[in-house]
């Protein structure tokens, strides 16, 4: 007999969840106002609202902490960390920040000015909103079969070159580099394929363009290159990783996802001109060079963690979370971004809940009924988190409406996963009785969805 998929770890620490009552989850979720980011994270029992931070560190990281070097500047485990990004990446320019948004902070506040264009596939929204703050636009040249959730393509995060080129012609004087998301977030986790980022590269190099390649999720895009992308399956995924970051020329990193930490990122370079310019931000926004907002423990932790995430098995045991939950929704029926993508299952809101109209936001309202169904937090990656456009202040309704359900890093069994996807199934088979959405009662005017305040619509 074959044996059957296992971990390729075993647990040596634990965490109580708790369960709660439906009655008990409609009043909290109401408190909350319909909003789940303003959940106490003790009335959540399966939380699936992000992969960022909520990962399990291991005994190999936890042993690093205890030899971090707290030294204001110099630290011996920034060189550590330096060490771990180059020897992955070939960069060796590098800025530790708190987090991926303070690296584009730091970063664009570089390069990008009042005017510019940053063609990029299906930016995140803070890197649209660090790009939109400065008045520059986010251009997003994703390929279009990216919106269509039931198209099965291998690397549905791919750019579309056509779009690429033509805003390098119309705006190629006010192109400050070109952002490539790995994997794409925002499409559902999507990977982008090595053909592709050569591609970008040729463009690139046409117009005589720079890349920068938002690395929260590289190892899982080159996890996905070894699965299906022809010639690399027998290559490991440090080669991969190493390939693709040859055809860039830096990266933001959000290390709370790839990279195994609970807080962290940085900005890695091969060029000095970046580098320098970057340091006038780092020091003020962050922190001396050595450190940019990160303990010396935790940049020790983090030099660990890209190496174990650059191993195929640690990727393996995570990606068959995500292929297990892909599995139970298609034995339901229940529509979602295919296939399956890297950190998370997304949801279609919009053939779930077709009666709810646009303005009544379909996906937040789905999140919704899934919190009070069994307390599993999912988020909403749709309408609300689109923001209004920041010229005529309308809603943008052009994209997908999405719940995305992550899964966290190393946390959850399989038997998580099963509750998960049985508590969907609970509520896609009332879904016709779902008849109304939400209305919003007050928002930010940018990244509104993590403070938004709701109200059913009766
Ligand atoms: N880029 C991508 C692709 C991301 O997914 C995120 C964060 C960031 C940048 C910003 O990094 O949170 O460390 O400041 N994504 C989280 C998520 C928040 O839930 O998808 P950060």
């Amino acid at each position: 007999m074959e044996l059957p998929f296992a971990e390729s770890w075993k647990i040596k620490m634990v965490e109580p969840i708790t369960k709660s009552t439906r009655e008990q989850r409609e009043k909290w979720i109401k408190d909350a106002g319909y909003n789940v980011f303003c959940l106490k994270a003790d009335q959540v029992y399966i939380d699936c609202l992000t992969d960022s931070g909520t990962g399990a560190m291991s005994d190999r990281q936890w042993s690093a902490l205890m030899m971090g070097d707290e030294s204001y500047a110099g630290a011996r485990s920034f060189f550590e960390l330096k060490d771990a990004i180059e020897k992955i990446t070939g960069f060796k320019y590098v800025i530790p920040t708190h987090q991926g948004r303070a690296a584009e902070n730091v970063l664009f506040s570089a390069l990008v000015h009042e005017g510019d264009y940053v063609p990029g596939n299906s930016h995140f929204d803070t890197t649209k909103g660090h790009i939109e703050f400065r008045k520059a636009h986010a251009i997003d040249c994703t390929i279009d079969e990216a919106k269509d959730t039931q198209k099965e393509l291998p690397f549905k995060g791919n750019v579309d070159p056509v779009k690429l080129e033509k805003v390098l012609q119309e705006h190629g004087d006010k192109v400050p580099f070109i952002i490539v998301t790995i994997t794409n977030n925002t499409a559902g986790g999507q990977p982008v394929s090595m053909a592709n980022l050569k591609e970008v590269r040729k463009i690139a190099d046409k117009y005589g363009k720079r890349i920068v390649l938002d690395s929260a999720r590289f190892a899982e895009n080159a996890y996905f290159i070894k699965e299906r992308e022809e010639g690399y399956s027998n290559k490991s995924i440090k080669e991969i990783a190493k390939e693709m970051f040859d055809l860039a020329d830096g990266m933001t990193m959000s290390a709370k996802k790839d990279g195994l930490v609970n807080m962290g990122g940085f900005i890695a370079t091969r060029w000095e001109d970046w580098y320098e310019a970057a340091k006038a931000f780092v020091i003020p926004f962050e922190g001396y060079l050595t450190y940019g907002g990160m303990n010396g423990r935790d940049m020790a932790a983090l030099a660990v963690g890209l190496d174990e995430n650059t191993e195929f098995d640690n990727l393996d045991t995570r990606i068959h979370q995500l292929k297990l939950l892909a599995s139970l929704l298609d034995e339901y029926g229940i529509p979602y971004q295919r296939p399956i993508g890297g950190h998370a299952v997304f949801i279609d809101a919009l053939k779930v809940l077709p009666q709810i109209p646009k303005e009544e936001f379909p996906a937040q309202t789905l999140t919704i009924e899934l919190y009070k169904e069994a307390g599993v937090r999912g988020c909403e990656i749709g309408y609300i988190l689109a923001d209004r456009d920041p010229v005529t202040r309308e809603n943008r309704f052009t994209g997908n409406d999405f719940v995305r359900l992550c899964i966290p890093r190393r946390v959850y069994t399989d038997n998580h996963i099963r509750v998960i996807a049985a508590a969907l199934k609970n509520v896609y088979d009332r879904r016709d009785e779902i008849k109304h959405g939400v209305k919003i009662e007050w928002e930010a005017e940018l990244m509104r969805h993590f403070t938004v305040k709701l109200k059913p619509i009766e």
